[in-house]
C-alpha cells in the first residue's frame, strides 16, 4: 500500500453528498455522460469520459492486484459476451433470472413488484390500479445470423462468470494451475433491470469484476472466510470509510438459484445500505450443470485420492461502475477555504484519475514548467498540465477531480530551481527542489 498519509482533514469530513451533487460533478468535469444524451438519453446507460476511464482503469488495477496471495494461482480470462442460449438454459438464467413486475394500469407506470406497497396507491399518480404481478426475465435476447429458430437465439450475459465456467476445461489444461485457483474476468454485463435508477447503482450495460476461486468441497467453507476477509480488506485498503462498509450474511430466502451461502458487502449510500460485492458459495452447480447439458466432463482428477470430482466455487462478484460510483460518493467532501466553498474528491491517491497537475503561476513561466511537465510525463502519464485562468481557480479545477499534488512555479522558481507543491487535503504548501518533484510524487503515491 502507498505511504499516502490521511491528513487530518479528511477525519473532519462531514458533508452529506447527494446523488444530484455528485452526478452534476461527474458531467461537469468529465467522468460520466449519459450515453445518447444528444438524442435524449438512453436509460441506464452511461458513457465514461477521460477521466471516467481513467479511474476506471485504476479500479480494475487495484482490483487485479488486490487478487494476489500465497493462497493460489490467479489466472485471466475474457469471455465473450454473446452466449447461445444453451448456456443460459444450463445455467438457470432463462429460467431463474427475473424480477417480478407491476403495471399502474391507469398511468401505465412499471414498478418492480418488490419495490413498492401494493397496497398503497401508485406513487407515480395516485391511483390503485394494478396489474397482476408478473415474471419479466432480465436478459437481452438477440438472433445470431439470418434464420430466426431456437438454434439462433442468443443472450447478452448478465453475468460474466458463465464464461469461466464454460471455459473451465480450456483453462486448467492450458494453464498447468491446480486446485485450488481462481479464475478472474473483468468485462462488460448486460440486465434489462424494470427500473434502473441512482446513477450507476443499477445500470442495463455494466461492467463487472468476478473471480471465480475453485476448491475442494471440504476446503469450501474455510475459503469462503477466507476471500470475505480479503474482499474486505480489499475496501478499506482503498481508503473507504470503515463505518460506512459492512459484511452482510444473506437470509436463506435471499439466496440465489444457484448459492448455498452468500455475504454481501454493502456500502451506506445517501439511499440506504446496499450492496456492493456479492460472495456467493456457488458449490459445484455450474460445472455440474454445464457438464450436464453439454456432455462434456468438467471434473478434476485428484492425484491424492485418485478419484475424479466436480470443484466447488466460491465466487467473489463486484460491479466496477458500482465501486467507481461508491468511491465517489465516498470522497465527496466540501469544506471552506479562505472564506470560498471547495468541493474536494479525497480520492486515495492510487485511484486518483490525475495523480498531480503542473502549473506555471504565470503565463510567462510556461516554457519552464511544460520542461518539467514533459521530463514527468515520460515516467508518469495520469499528470496534467494547466495554465488557464487564476491559480485559485486551477487548484479548485484539480480538488474537483481528485488531483492529490499540485506543483507550481514561480518567479522565485527561476532562481531558486524550487516548485511549492500543495497538498489537495490540507491545501498545505511547501517548496521542494525541481529535482525532488519525481521522488515526492513517487513517495506520495507509493509506487
Ligand atoms: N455472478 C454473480 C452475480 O452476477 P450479482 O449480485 O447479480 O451476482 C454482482 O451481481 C455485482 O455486480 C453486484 O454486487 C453489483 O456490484 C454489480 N451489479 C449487478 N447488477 C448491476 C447493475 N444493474 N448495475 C450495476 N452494477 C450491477
Amino acid at each position: 500500500m502507498s505511504s499516502y498519509k490521511e491528513p487530518s482533514i479528511m477525519s473532519q469530513k462531514t458533508t452529506t453528498v447527494t446523488l444530484d451533487k455528485l452526478v452534476a460533478l461527474c458531467k461537469r468535469r468529465g467522468f460520466i455522460y449519459q450515453s445518447a444524451e444528444i438524442y435524449g438519453g438512453i436509460n441506464g446507460v452511461y458513457d465514461m469520459g477521460h477521466l471516467g476511464v481513467l479511474l476506471k482503469q485504476n479500479i480494475r488495477h487495484a482490483w487485479l492486484h488486490s487478487l494476489s496471495s500465497d493462497h493460489g494461482e490467479i489466472i485471466l480470462l475474457e469471455g465473450s459476451i454473446l452466449g447461445p442460449r444453451s448456456v443460459w438454459e444450463a445455467s438457470g438464467h432463462v429460467e431463474h433470472f427475473n424480477d417480478p413486475m407491476v403495471d399502474c394500469l391507469e398511468c401505465k407506470h412499471r414498478f418492480r413488484a418488490d419495490e413498492i406497497n401494493l397496497e398503497k396507491p401508485c406513487p407515480h399518480c395516485g391511483n390503485k390500479n394494478w396489474t397482476d404481478i408478473r415474471q419479466f426475465n432480465m436478459m437481452f435476447q438477440t438472433q445470431l445470423g439470418a434464420t430466426a429458430d431456437h438454434a439462433s437465439v442468443a443472450y447478452l450475459r448478465p453475468e460474466t462468470a458463465q464464461a469461466i465456467f464454460i471455459n473451465f476445461k480450456n483453462m486448467i489444461s492450458t494453464n498447468r494451475v491446480k486446485i485450488p485457483f481462481g479464475i478472474a474476468q473483468i468485462g462488460k454485463a448486460f440486465r434489462n433491470e424494470i427500473t434502473p435508477k441512482q446513477f450507476l447503482f443499477r445500470m442495463r450495460e455494466f461492467e463487472q469484476m468476478e473471480l471465480e476461486w475453485f476448491c475442494k468441497e471440504e476446503n469450501a467453507q474455510q475459503d469462503f472466510d477466507f476471500w470475505q476477509e480479503k474482499r474486505f480488506a480489499f475496501y478499506t485498503s482503498l481508503g473507504i470509510t470503515e463505518q460506512k462498509i459492512r459484511l452482510r450474511d444473506h437470509e436463506s430466502h435471499e439466496l440465489a438459484h444457484y448459492s448455498t451461502r452468500c455475504t454481501d458487502v454493502e456500502y451506506q449510500f445517501p439511499f440506504g445500505w446496499k450492496e456492493l460485492e456479492g460472495i456467493a458459495h456457488r458449490g459445484n452447480f455450474d460445472l455440474s450443470q454445464h457438464s450436464k447439458h453439454s456432455g462434456k466432463d468438467l471434473s478434476v482428477f485428484d492425484d491424492d485420492t485418485k478419484e475424479s470430482y466436480t470443484p466447488h466455487v466460491i465466487e467473489c462478484s463486484v460491479g466496477a461502475d458500482r465501486l467507481l460510483l461508491t468511491l465517489l460518493f465516498d470522497a465527496y467532501d466540501e469544506d471552506i477555504i479562505e472564506g470560498e466553498q471547495r468541493v474536494v474528491l479525497r480520492l486515495h491517491p492510487r485511484i486518483a484519475p490525475i495523480k498531480a497537475a503542473f502549473l506555471p503561476l504565470s503565463k510567462k513561466l510556461t516554457p519552464p514548467m511544460h520542461e518539467i511537465y514533459k521530463r514527468i510525463k515520460q515516467k508518469e502519464s495520469a499528470i496534467q498540465f494547466d495554465e488557464a485562468g487564476s491559480i485559485g481557480k486551477r487548484y479548485r479545477r484539480q480538488d474537483e477531480i481528485g488531483t492529490p499534488l499540485c506543483f507550481t512555479y514561480d518567479f522565485d522558481s527561476v532562481n531558486d530551481h524550487q516548485v511549492t507543491v500543495r497538498n489537495r487535503d490540507t491545501t498545505q504548501q511547501e517548496r521542494i527542489a525541481i529535482d525532488q518533484i519525481e521522488h515526492y510524487l513517487t513517495n506520495t503515491l507509493g509506487s
